[in-house]
């Protein structure tokens, strides 16, 4: 039987999602990304599961797109097949997604792990969109990630030369959540995932769709979003429960209704 490409554990409500094609830094080919974008259907659909981390290893989260796989690909195949149709259901994903990178998340890489909701970055931890330098330019979000995250200036730089986007450039300019040493991306991930892991998911979930709101429409139709998404959280039980223990000074235990 061949090795899994994504490998799966589940601590808790915390499940962890491991890229593992270590022969090539984990270049993403399509048949990884098929079984990563099926592992995190499965994920939704499991209610146990409230977070959800995606790593790769101490080398690379991952190094791109698979080249090998690209470089003999004609315009009209890579058109027609339309490769990175499921990567634009990452984000819509209604459970907190976390990158937690070490080593090189370079073009596809940087681009997964920007799709994600969080980046916990190793200090080493090496950005950027070379695809420049191939030729070609990203294709899975770099150009407007990154130049929302860095603004227009200094994206064009990174995206024009294509060169390394620093772990702690990336942090300073808010891609990245948090900046830890190699050793401890792994364990901040996961306490971050707990953390999030203990509030009602509902609200959770509601707060990840008006954040992205912000990013992507106008101010007054994000505020409209929210002020809907705050009355949602009327109709759970676990704004019964939050307010309730709240005022019985005790932890509050979110059911996700
Ligand atoms: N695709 C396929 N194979 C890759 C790869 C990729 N993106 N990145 C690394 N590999 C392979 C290498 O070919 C090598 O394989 P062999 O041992 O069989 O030669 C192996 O992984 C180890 O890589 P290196 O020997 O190159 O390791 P290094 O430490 O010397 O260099 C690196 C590391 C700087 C990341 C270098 O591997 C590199 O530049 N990789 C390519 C990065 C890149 O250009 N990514 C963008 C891809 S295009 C894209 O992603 C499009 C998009 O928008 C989605």
């Amino acid at each position: 039987m061949s090795q899994p490409l994504v490998l799966k554990n589940i601590e808790g409500p915390v499940a962890i999602l491991r890229l593992n094609r270590p022969q090539v830094l984990n270049a993403l080919n399509l048949a990884l990304m098929d079984e990563l974008v099926d592992q995190l259907k499965a994920l939704q659909d499991d209610d146990s599961v409230r977070a959800i981390i995606l790593t790769g290893n101490e080398k690379a989260f991952a190094a791109g797109a698979d080249i090998d796989e690209m470089a003999d690909v004609s315009l009209a195949e890579i058109k027609m097949k339309n490769q990175f149709l499921v990567w634009d259901i990452i984000p819509r994903f209604t459970k907190p997604l976390i990158a937690a990178v070490q080593g090189y998340a370079l073009g596809g890489g940087c681009e997964l792990a920007m799709s994600c909701d969080m980046i916990i970055a190793s200090e080493n931890a090496v950005f950027g969109q070379p695809e420049i330098n191939l030729g070609v330019m990203p294709g899975a979000g770099g150009t407007q990630r990154l130049t929302k995250a860095l603004g227009k200036a200094r994206a064009m730089e990174y995206l024009l030369t294509g060169k390394p986007l620093p772990a702690r450039v990336a942090y300073e300019c808010g891609l990245v959540t948090k900046l830890v040493p190699d050793e401890l991306v792994m364990q901040e991930a996961l306490s971050l995932a707990h953390e999030i892991a203990q509030k009602s998911p509902v609200a959770v979930t509601l707060i990840k769709e008006a954040v992205y709101k912000a990013l992507d429409t106008p101010t007054q139709v994000g505020m409209d979003f929210e002020r809907n998404a705050f009355y949602m959280c009327f109709g759970t039980e676990d704004r019964v429960e939050g307010m309730k223990a709240f005022q019985e000074k005790r932890t509050p235990q979110f059911k996700g209704r």
